[in-house]
């Protein structure tokens, strides 16, 4: 079994872990006092070398980004995705709640990288508690001068405010999340061009989600060097693993990039629910493909995942056992990307309809082999011609059941 101290859920069980007082007693703020005697090319630097990729589902090399920020821009931004909508993620909540100073200090020390001097909090309509936590955080930094004009007297000023969305999935998507700050409707922009040249009113923005910005203290605190030593070649860094379905202990696992999924499963999670054995999970969220029981040897990272056929995604890891009904798990899932189109593009909103349609009527058992090869046809048609990757999300658990699932299907409709 993997050992590993948590880094970025180290403060979560302390108590009063949120405030101020806990986090300045736990060595918080001195990765941004270093931070303040490099300079942004040298903080961009360390990103780099540390290999960080993205934890918001896409998985893009954070210190890459912050590269394409043009340096002559007048005015910059950085948007801190807290939407957390993807279901079986609940990772971001947890920091926000229990630790934001760690992701507020990602956010000074990225925002003084980049040289923005406004950073926008987007924030889940239904974070109720989170709103408060974030609130309270950013006006404690004020009082405490890591927030405002001239930070610890190093002449570098920010601002950060925070906004509310309304729960709308398609909010997190980076574009979206934009528009919805801007007051507008939350529908996604064509890309490019893509935040880092226009964001939000048409200003190089920089997106990133919590998790990430809690990684960037501890690699300018610790070093890139050792971020770089943890994980696999393409996948650096710790990562939070959030366990949820038939599992006897489901929660968030901190845990190296890399740690195969059965032990994340079995040694971690407590292993399946009533001794049962797992038919299949979803190793990354939602819109990543299912996998089977053969590939629990898997190493959660992004190459490996990709190689087995899904994705590493928001790290989220659904269980299911032998006893589920996988044409009903595609079914539900469906119907969720059904409510949460945002309606702006034809094959999303309709296909999505379409095939949610068809899966009704195979589940409740009256199905013919016609409504599965429509519900196929739509699998394939659907992928790469949305306005954004919430149409391709939606085919994902649909297209994999019926490709590692495909008799449990033919059975409803003979
Ligand atoms: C439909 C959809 C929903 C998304 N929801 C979130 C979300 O809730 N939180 C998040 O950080 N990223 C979400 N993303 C990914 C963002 O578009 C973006 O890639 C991410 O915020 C970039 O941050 P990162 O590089 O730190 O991962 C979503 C993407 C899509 C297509």
């Amino acid at each position: 079994m993997t050992t590993w101290q948590p880094v970025l859920l180290a403060n979560v069980n302390r108590p009063n872990s949120e405030k101020i007082t806990t986090y300045l007693a736990h060595g918080g703020y001195e990765a941004l006092r270093k931070t303040l005697k490099m300079s942004p090319d040298q903080v961009i630097a360390e990103v780099k070398a540390s290999g960080l990729r993205g934890r918001g589902g896409a998985g893009f090399p954070t210190g890459a980004k912050w590269g394409f920020i043009p340096k002559d821009a007048p005015v910059k931004y950085l948007a801190v995705n807290t939407d957390e909508g993807e279901p079986g993620t609940f990772k971001d909540r947890l920091i926000v709640e229990r630790d934001p100073h760690a992701i507020l200090e990602g956010v000074i020390i990225a925002s003084y990288a980049v040289g923005a001097h406004r950073a926008f909090v987007y924030i889940r309509g239904e974070f109720f508690l989170g709103v408060k936590r974030w609130i309270k955080a950013i006006a404690d930094a004020y009082q405490y001068g890591f927030l405002g004009k001239n930070i610890l007297e190093s002449g570098f000023d920010l601002d950060v405010s925070l906004h509310r969305g309304a729960g709308a999935y398609i909010c997190g998507e980076e574009t979206a999340m934009i528009e919805s700050l801007e007051g507008k409707r939350g529908e996604p922009r064509l890309k490019p061009p893509y935040p880092a040249q226009a964001g939000i009113w048409g200003q190089p923005t920089v997106v990133q989600n919590c998790e990430t910005l809690v990684n960037i203290p501890h690699i300018i605190g610790r070093g890139a060097a050792w971020f770089a030593s943890i994980g696999t070649e393409q996948s650096r860094g710790p990562k939070i693993f959030c366990v949820s379905g038939h599992v006897n202990r489901p929660g968030n696992y901190e845990l190296p990039l890399g740690t195969p999924l059965r032990e994340i499963i079995y040694e971690h999670a407590g292993g399946v629910r009533m001794g049962r054995s797992v038919k299949a999970v979803i190793p990354g969220g939602a819109s990543t493909p299912f996998l089977t029981a053969d590939k629990l040897d898997v190493p959660m990272a992004f190459e490996t995942l990709a190689a087995a056929g899904s994705a590493l995604g928001t790290g989220a890891v659904v269980v299911m056992d032998e006893t589920t009904d996988m044409v009903e798990v595609a079914r539900r899932v469906m119907s969720f990307y059904v409510h949460e189109s945002c309606g702006r593009c034809v094959p999303c909103r309709l296909g999505g309809h379409n095939m949610l349609h068809e899966l009704d009527i195979i589940a409740s058992g009256q199905g013919k082999r016609a409504n599965l090869a429509r519900l196929e046809a739509l699998t394939r048609g659907i992928p790469g011609i949305t306005f954004c990757p919430l149409g391709t999300g939606m085919c994902e658990p649909v297209a994999s059941g019926l490709k590692l699932f495909r008799s449990e299907f033919e059975e409803r409709v003979s």
